[in-house]
């Protein structure tokens, strides 16, 4: 006997107050020093198409490192799974992680909810559609941030089923130490007894390495930071010359992250109309776009007790150099 394969919607976001937002965060973001735009603006269709191809390029090792180990520790990491448990997915990309993960370490007939939670309508049904061919899951999605997402999710927690939250791709290293450490708190404070979380997290490797994965002799990754300029073009009515920039990844040492940046190639005036922006930029200056911090495994651990968790198992590729964590909320 087959279980239905149910899909439920959530929707939170509208399209008009979407465009709020972008013009708001950018008239800010461009007025910081050093001037700035949030990363999360990346992944628009095309910014997200990038990505993906991004993660196929031989110098960007995170997915296949990552998918390599959730193949490898799958009944590891569900092998309490129960009927009814959950898997939250928060960024669920493609959807591939959860089907290795799914089909790595569950009964075939088990039927357990899987929550995707995105802002992306697209990405929903992107993740949604790689996951159609497990006929047993019950697949909810949660267009939202994540924060939104989480609180649907923990409000029909109920009796005994147990919630494991993932929030993989290193993703995590995309938030500065005080937004991650504020964001891992909240994850923890919506999961009960028993629940858990699987974070994925790239690992700090030497320099040439993280150059070339983030700036490939392809040109992707250029690709994808100057695709920013092209989205604020379409969406918020400038005119800027993607010419007059070009992409640059660097590593800082210090603070232990590659940072992206637009840096423009000559002294050039920048009109945003629909977010209110008319400003200079002097040849070489920089606009940050990205930062990837990159861990060491005890650093995570640290940084999981730190909000709370209590780290149950660590797997690491010591070669791509990535780990994976399973922390328990209690
Ligand atoms: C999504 N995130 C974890 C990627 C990273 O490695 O920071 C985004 C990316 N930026 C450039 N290449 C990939």
């Amino acid at each position: 006997m087959r279980t239905a394969h149910a899909r439920v919607s959530q929707r939170a976001t509208d399209p008009d107050a979407a465009t709020e937002a972008l013009a708001n965060d950018v008239r800010f973001y461009l007025n910081q020093n050093p001037r700035q735009l949030p990363s999360k603006y990346l992944y628009d269709a095309l910014g997200s198409a990038l990505f993906d191809a991004i993660c196929q390029l031989p110098w960007y090792r995170v997915t296949r490192a990552e998918l390599a180990l959730l193949a490898r520790h799958a009944p590891d990491i569900l092998g309490a799974f129960a009927p009814g448990d959950r898997l939250v997915e928060l960024g669920p990309g493609n959807g591939a992680k959860l089907a290795t993960l799914v089909a790595g370490g569950l009964p075939p007939k088990l039927p357990i909810e899987v929550h995707l939670v995105d802002v992306s309508d697209a990405a929903l049904a992107t993740a949604a559609r790689g996951l159609t061919g497990f006929e047993s899951l019950r697949i909810v999605t949660h267009e939202a941030t994540y924060e939104t997402g989480l609180l649907q999710v923990s409000r029909e927690a109920g009796g005994e089923r147990r919630t494991m939250v993932l929030f993989l791709g290193s993703n995590i290293g995309n938030f500065d130490p005080d937004a991650g450490v504020a964001f891992l708190r909240k994850v923890r404070s919506a999961l009960r007894s028993g629940d858990s979380l699987l974070l994925g997290a790239d690992l700090r490797k030497p320099e040439e390495t993280l150059k070339l994965a983030y700036d490939d002799p392809l040109g992707l990754t250029a690709a994808f930071n100057l695709n920013l300029l092209v989205r604020l073009n379409r969406e918020l009515d400038a005119d800027i010359s993607l010419e007059g920039f070009r992409h640059e990844a660097l590593w800082n040492e210090e603070a232990s992250r590659v940072e992206m940046h637009l840096v423009s190639r000559k002294s050039q005036r920048i009109r945003i109309p629909r977010a209110g922006v008319d400003l200079t930029l002097r040849d070489g200056e920089r606009i940050w776009t990205e930062s990837s911090y990159k861990y060491e495994p005890i650093q995570i651990t640290r940084l999981l007790e730190r909000c709370g968790f209590r780290v149950r198992s660590q797997w690491v590729d010591n070669d791509a150099r990535f780990a994976l964590t399973l922390a328990a909320g209690d």
